[in-house]
């Protein structure tokens, strides 16, 4: 007798039956970039479909999210003072903290907001940390990361998410929001972020590149999956919430790899280049780009991601691609 397993695949109901990884628009977090000023929706050229808002357009805009079932947000602050030590990712009043100030004024508790913590859209060099000698200073670079949650935080900010790669930084974010009795703000590490060239189109909206040199000194080698294990670890017992792996696409090994070492959630950043690529060769009609984009999604699930942030998320929803 032939054993047959395109038995199991002959008709779609059977195959919906049968499918081993299903999506849900609840396992999506979509990316802002929040700029100053007033009634500002610009879109990024590198980025097709994304754009920079400023905080009255984007209450507009994450409105609309929502009504599609988007309700966990990624908040990127750009266009703010650059100076040598970050000062301006700190202040009370900077965009992502009026940013996030508004939306949790407007949306309550039927929106989750998340930040980004880093430095560089803040600093003149555009490091993730605070230079010295062309070296970013890891225990300095720290106290600033946790100053930034913490105004983050206490701007109503229900997650914040570290993404400069300091040794120790989920440690000083979480005892410093503990200080100041923000026990409930979560903290998603961006646990595993490797030195990539994918994040190029996003660097062009964040106006984030380095000035001199790369971010090698503190972002993770991709040649090292054995050394993501221990990265995530130490984030694990630092008293992380949830991991992250950043890139997704190139990675999927290695985010199978953290969904089978821990416990807490495991989520994917399908960052700004897979994005951009994929947008690409859509527009010219060399893929169909619905159907990767579908693919890649499922293989995000598949390798075991809970929690996917993606640009994708909207054009998703709004075409109704998950129906
Ligand atoms: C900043 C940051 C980056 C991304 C998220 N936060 C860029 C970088 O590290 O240079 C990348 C996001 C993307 O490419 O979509 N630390
Ligand atoms: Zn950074």
């Amino acid at each position: 007798m032939l054993i047959r397993p395109r038995r199991l695949r002959k008709s779609p109901v059977l195959r919906e039956m049968v499918a081993e990884t299903r999506l849900s628009k609840d396992m999506f977090i979509y990316p802002y970039f929040v700029v100053p000023g007033k009634n500002v929706v610009h879109g990024i050229d590198a980025m097709p479909g994304v754009s920079h808002f400023s905080v009255d357009t984007l209450l507009k805009d994450v409105e609309k999210s929502m009504k599609l079932g988007l309700n966990k947000v990624l908040l990127f602050g750009v266009g703010e003072e650059k100076t040598e030590d970050a000062s301006s990712s700190f202040d009370k009043n900077s965009i992502v903290a009026n940013a996030v100030r508004e939306l949790k004024r407007a949306f309550a508790d039927d929106l989750y907001v998340v930040t980004d913590v880093c430095t560089c859209a803040y600093t003149t060099h555009g490091h993730c940390g605070i230079l010295q000698n062309d070296y970013v200073q890891n225990d300095k670079t720290v106290d600033v990361l946790a100053q930034m949650a913490l105004v983050h935080a206490q701007a109503g900010a229900d997650m914040v998410a570290p993404s400069d790669m300091m040794d120790g930084r989920i440690l000083g974010i979480r005892e410093k929001l503990d200080q100041n009795s923000m026990v409930n703000t979560a903290i998603m590490s961006y646990s595993i972020k490797f030195a990539s060239a994918y994040y190029g189109p996003f660097r062009e909206a964040a106006d984030s590149a380095p000035g001199k040199g790369d971010r090698k000194a503190y972002q993770m080698d991709f040649r090292n999956p054995r050394e993501t294990m221990r990265e995530s670890a130490l984030d694990e017992q630092e008293g992380a919430d949830i991991l992250m792996v950043k890139p997704a696409l190139a990675y999927l090994d290695v985010i199978h790899r953290l969904k089978e070492s821990t416990n807490l959630p495991v989520a994917c950043y399908n960052v700004s280049g897979e994005y951009s690529m994929v947008k690409a060769a859509g527009a010219n009609g060399w893929i169909d780009e619905q159907k990767v984009i579908m693919e890649n999604m499922y293989a995000f699930s598949r390798a075991g991601a809970n929690i996917i942030i993606t640009y994708h998320a909207r054009e998703i929803l709004e075409k109704g691609w998950m129906d």
